[in-house]
């Protein structure tokens, strides 16, 4: 059931499998197995707020076991949960894994959520005892730029100028620093990301491999509402009446993969498709794409190879993004 529902996600269903689309299937497979074969258990959560508290303990364990890592902004939910839930597939009985929060105000822009991004910690630290975790990084704004901002950033680099990086100038900036500040921090073998953020963990998959990280980074399929809406901690922002035309973004996207699937090939055809039926709920579009998974280049003006669409929406303030490989 479960790996039915993680092939639906990321496999295309032209019967064409991508490259990424197999290394997925694979993985999630043999991960999905164990999931549905291990006890559930649950032991306490060790708490770090400082950078010497994590490393002293990271020091007494083990140099050679795995350590799985989820870095998170916190208020969690179950996409979150997917991906503590393979850390610890991933680790196994002998490794760890460690999860983060850490609003990160460097990824925010002018203007942006920043201070009003939820910050319910204890209940986030419920859900990571549920889900398994072992240890939670947790530090405050000073412990990570104890010089207010950064001198030294990491260059995103091009793929990070298109689509959100478009939209939110200095966005991937951010979101590379401080991930790499924290695989300096956390010292993974394992980091898992979420294919709901699909830019972000392109660019980090690129950051780690040019930055020579020794760690595997695994990617993980969207969770999402029974809707189809995909979790995100920003939908807690949403009233009724915006919750229920959000689930236009997702359909959009449905509608226009069952049309690649039935042969339309015309990329302006399909992009139309997902703009129309999210802007005639009355949510505004900021983009709607077809482009190849690997380099996020449009296909224009045919869809010819693996296809994935992309499309964010604003709903008032709240901006919400998804895809879906086609
Ligand atoms: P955050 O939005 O908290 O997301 C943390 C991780 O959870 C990301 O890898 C994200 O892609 C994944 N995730 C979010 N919603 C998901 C869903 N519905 N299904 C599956 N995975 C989901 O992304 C960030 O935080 C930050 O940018 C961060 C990487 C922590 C850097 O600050």
């Amino acid at each position: 059931m479960l790996f039915t529902l993680l092939r639906r996600a990321i496999v295309p269903q032209t019967g064409q499998k991508s490259g990424i689309a197999d290394r997925f299937t694979f993985q999630c497979f043999s991960l999905s197995m164990r999931i549905m074969m291990k006890p559930m258990t649950q032991s306490p959560l060790n708490i770090f707020r400082t950078v010497l508290e994590w490393r002293t303990f990271r020091s007494t364990l083990p140099p050679d076991q795995f350590m799985a890592f989820v870095p998170t902004m916190g208020a969690l939910h179950e996409g979150h949960g997917s991906l503590v839930k393979l850390a610890g597939e991933i680790a196994g009985r002998g490794g760890h894994v460690c999860a983060s929060i850490f609003v990160n105000p460097t990824q925010f822009g002018p203007g942006e959520d920043f201070t009003r991004y939820p910050r319910p910690l204890a209940a986030d630290v419920e859900l990571l005892t549920k889900w398994g975790a072992q240890s939670l990084f947790a530090p405050e704004g000073e412990e990570m730029y104890p010089h207010n901002e950064p001198a030294v950033t990491v260059d995103p680099g091009p793929m990070a100028d298109i689509l959100e990086g478009a939209i939110r100038p200095g966005h991937f900036r951010g979101v590379c620093t401080v991930v790499a500040k924290l695989l300096h921090i956390i010292a993974p073998t394992h980091l898992l990301l979420g294919q709901k953020d699909f830019q972000q963990q392109l660019i980090l998959c690129r950051m780690v491999m040019d930055f020579n990280f020794p760690l595997e980074v695994i990617t993980v399929p969207t969770v999402r509402e029974p809707d189809g809406l995909a979790m995100s901690s920003r939908n807690r922002y949403l009233n009724a009446d915006d919750r229920a035309k959000a689930t236009a973004i997702y359909d959009g996207l449905q509608r226009a993969a069952a049309q690649i699937h039935s042969g339309q090939r015309d990329a302006a055809v399909v992009c139309r498709t997902i703009r129309e039926t999210i802007a005639g709920t009355g949510l505004s579009v900021d983009y709607a794409l077809a482009c190849h998974p690997e380099t996020l280049q449009p296909h224009e003006p045919l869809i010819q190879g693996p296809c994935l669409l992309l499309a964010a929406a604003r709903a008032g303030s709240t901006r919400l993004i998804d895809n879906v490989m086609a």
